[in-house]
């Protein structure tokens, strides 16, 4: 099979290239996002390849259809991107990679609360000025915290343990409680999450109901000066309600490796460029706020499996076999 795999940077190639050796199929790289400007580039491919920002609306499904591709392998766990009804509409086939590395963005998100509240990104500039004053970089013992995780999934899991591990008291919710979870915390409604709290991190899906799960008014039930962690999608938290939060001092602290707007603008060196986001830019100038751009899963082992995932997918496709990794719409 012929596959397009779009919005690839280097390691996306060497990982694929490296996966695809053990299989028969050709993959044609493309830096280029797929929108209704670039499907056009399928012509003549079976299959597509998608990630995270790429955009998989109806129409872009539509034309997929029509070029004849009957699978759309995403490379990545959410696919709030992709219109699932209409890609069986158009027939087409869609499959994910579940689980590749729970620990990678798990680790990340503690990383992130790690630098936020000691500085670390801050006394990493100091130090190399020669600047050896501690001042302005107290922070607090995440031991003896109560640490709230929204979804425990498999990363929500992961992170649930390691925050155990810190000596934080653990505070879960999720619709679907998990047996496996209540080793490390406790399952609490969310309001109660939300008000006992000294730090909340997100660690479920984007789906229409959780669109904006953080708005205004749950921000205000938050601990005052509690700090809020989003390494799952942007779209879970109205950036601007965190904004006046963080002006208010009612959000302590605000780390995130995911932005509702970052399409176009993560994974891009935007560095000679003017920042049209006044959103984003205002973000940026809080002193209590930390940013990576969609980083989180980017360990070798991920990559390695998201590969190898997706690679088995597309060959079992190819071979008229079970797709284990399908994603079906759920019936609303
Ligand atoms: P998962 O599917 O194993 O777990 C998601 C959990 O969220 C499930 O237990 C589900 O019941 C729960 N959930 C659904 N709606 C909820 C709600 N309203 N409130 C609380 N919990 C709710 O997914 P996994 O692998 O743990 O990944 C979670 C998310 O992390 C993904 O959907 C993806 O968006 C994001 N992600 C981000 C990455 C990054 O690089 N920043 C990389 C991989 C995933």
């Amino acid at each position: 099979m012929k596959i397009a795999c779009f919005s690839t940077k280097p390691y996306d190639e060497k990982f694929l290239s490296a996966a695809a050796e053990n299989f028969n199929h050709e993959i044609v790289f493309l830096e280029h996002r797929l929108d209704a400007s670039t499907v056009v580039l399928v012509k003549g491919c079976d299959a597509v390849c998608a990630f995270v920002n790429d955009t998989l609306d109806a129409s872009v499904l539509q034309k997929l259809s029509e070029f004849g591709i009957g699978l759309l392998a995403m490379r990545c766990a959410g696919i709030n991107n992709v219109d699932l009804e209409a890609a069986a509409k158009f027939g087409i086939r869609v499959v994910r990679v579940p689980r590749y590395s729970p620990y990678a963005v798990a680790e990340h998100t503690v990383g992130l609360i790690l630098t936020l509240n000691r500085k670390i990104h801050k006394a990493y500039n100091r130090v190399r000025e020669n600047n050896f004053s501690i001042d302005g970089f107290l922070g607090f013992d995440l031991h003896g915290r109560t640490f709230g995780v929204i979804g425990t999934g498999s990363i929500g899991r992961v992170l649930a343990r390691i925050m155990n591990g810190f000596g934080c008291r653990v505070l879960l919710h999720d619709p679907y409680p998990n047996e496996e979870a209540k080793q490390f915390g406790e399952y609490v409604d969310l309001e109660r999450l939300l008000a006992e709290s000294d730090l909340v991190s997100l660690q479920c899906p984007l789906t229409p109901e959780t669109h904006h799960l953080i708005n205004v008014d749950r921000l205000g039930k938050m601990k005052r000066g509690a700090m809020l962690v989003n390494t799952s999608r942007g779209g879970l938290v109205d950036t601007s309600a965190a904004i006046e939060g963080l002006k208010s001092g009612q959000l302590g602290g605000f780390a995130l490796d995911v932005y509702e707007e970052e399409s176009g603008v993560f994974f891009e060196d935007l560095s000679q460029e003017v920042m049209q986001d006044d959103v984003l830019s205002r973000l940026m100038t809080f002193p209590n706020v930390l940013i990576t751009s969609h980083q989180a899963f980017f360990t070798r082992e991920a990559l390695e499996t998201i590969a190898r995932t997706t690679l088995e997918s597309i060959d079992a496709f190819s071979r008229g076999e079970e797709l284990v990794n399908q994603v079906v719409a759920t019936p609303s």
